[in-house]
């Protein structure tokens, strides 16, 4: 399950689409390449729950709680580097929707399900962005995602 997009712009849109399609509880793990579009792709979740604050990953904010329709918890796990430190998530992830770039550094956390994005850096402007579910409540997402 593959999309290609060609700017800023389209990843944003992309974001969008499945920030439409996501409820309250569910986790979403952006892995892949260094400036692979991950954060911009979270702009576009973060668009369609109407958040209003900028979303970004400042160097040393590991995690960052915006409000929209419902609660958005970005997580930059990059600084956590595998150490075992428990950011609450686990309390307040049925609260809203969880999403979390570098998940391979924060492994303690990551629940059973999730719906995983994975960015690979095609060019400049051009990234191949794959969906894979994990569970059977991100299968349907992960499929209208590529269509
Ligand atoms: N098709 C595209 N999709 C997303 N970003 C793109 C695209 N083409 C170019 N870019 C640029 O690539 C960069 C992506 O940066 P972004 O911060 O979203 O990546 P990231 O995966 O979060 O990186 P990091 O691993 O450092 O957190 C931005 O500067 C953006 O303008
Ligand atoms: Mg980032």
């Amino acid at each position: 399950m593959v999309m290609i997009t060609h700017s800023e712009t389209e990843t944003i849109a992309l974001g969008e689409k499945l920030g439409d399609m996501l409820e309250t509880g569910m986790t979403v793990a952006l892995k892949g390449d260094l400036a692979g579009g991950k954060t911009t792709f979270t702009k576009g979740i973060g668009k369609a729950l109407q958040v209003k604050d900028v979303i970004n990953s400042p160097t040393f904010t590991i995690l960052k709680i915006h409000q929209g329709n419902s609660q958005l918890f970005h997580i930059d796990a990059y600084r956590l580097e595998n150490n075992e430190y428990d950011l609450g998530i686990s309390e307040l992830a049925d609260e809203g929707i969880t999403v979390i770039e570098w998940p391979e550094y924060y492994r303690t956390y990551l629940p059973e399900e999730y719906l995983e994005v994975s960015f690979q850096y095609i060019d400049d402007n051009t990234r191949e962005i794959t969906f894979i579910p994990h569970g059977e409540r991100y299968e349907s997402i992960a499929k209208e995602m590529t269509c």
